[in-house]
């Protein structure tokens, strides 16, 4: 299908602030509705190891940068949203800066496993009040915002939730760890809320290529359904240096959270045994 991929972005009010296309494990952005300033998944992660190789030096030198793009977001944030409680989406050392903010996230007793529920008393021990998000609309000032109801983290026994913002500006939908979309649910959640603007995981390939076809076959139905949808892919995807080889044809048609900031993509994590071998 052809597309217009002439360039779109940046977009006023909407900053991508960290991921794995940037170098870390991490998947945030940053929302200005023009009144209220929303930011979604504050976290950054770094794997211990990769190829059986701790983190190059360089990967540390990006994480301490996105951790402080992250913190000075995070400050200027009137409300917070947390996707899921694994900990490249939400740091325990920012926690305590939600305080004062309106925290939005994902329930954290119900449709939830052990290892999550025992990670978001991180944040239920500190932060009291806020509200749960799992299926819910808010009106925030100057955006409406949707989250779908828990989505099926991939394969693993983890749910997430995808967060739509609607603004005057742009529908915007962060999908969060849907690992595709490769579930139906997931899907459905895309084409019910019609982003003019899509921030996508995309499946994890260099795992497992076995859920390519089907996210091709599922990225069709977006094309068709949403000819004009601004196709952002990071996280999961980028997270391999040769995944444009294996989706070249969404290749063309994406984004990066490094092309969005006018950089040249740099998965240090999958580039761990070059970085070490270059030493
Ligand atoms: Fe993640």
């Amino acid at each position: 299908m052809q597309r217009d991929s002439g360039k779109w972005y940046p977009i006023s009010g909407l900053r991508l602030l960290s991921s794995d296309s940037l170098g870390v494990r991490s998947f945030s952005i940053f929302v200005d509705t023009g009144e209220e300033k929303i930011i979604i998944d504050p976290g950054l992660d770094i794997a211990p190891l990769r190829f059986d190789l701790p983190p190059h030096p360089r990967e540390i030198e990006r994480f301490y940068e996105l951790k402080s793009r992250i913190i000075q977001y995070l400050e200027m944030a009137d409300v917070v949203i947390i996707s899921h409680f694994h900990h490249d989406h939400f740091s325990k050392e920012f926690v305590p800066m939600y305080m004062g903010k309106r925290l939005i996230m994902k329930d954290p007793q119900r449709n939830i496993n052990f290892m999550q529920k025992k990670r978001a008393r991180e944040i239920t021990d500190v932060i009291k009040d806020y509200k749960i998000a799992d299926g819910r609309e808010f009106r925030l000032k100057g955006a409406g915002v949707k989250f779908s109801r828990p989505l099926p983290h991939g394969t693993t026994p983890a749910v997430v939730l995808s967060t739509f913002i609607e603004t005057n500006r742009f529908k915007l939908l962060h999908t969060s760890d849907i690992s595709g979309p490769v579930e139906e649910e997931a899907l459905g959640f895309i084409l019910e809320t019609k982003p003019d603007i899509l921030i996508l995981d995309g499946p994890a390939l260099y795992i497992n290529k076995k859920h390519r076809d089907t996210f091709l076959k599922n990225m069709d139905i977006i094309f068709e359904k949403l000819p004009d949808v601004k196709l952002v892919i990071d996280h999961h995807t980028t997270r391999d240096p040769g995944w444009r080889n294996d989706l070249e044809y969404i290749s063309e048609n994406t984004i990066t959270f490094a092309g969005y900031n006018g950089l040249e993509d740099q998965p240090l994590e999958g580039m761990r045994k070059i970085l070490w071998e270059s030493c």
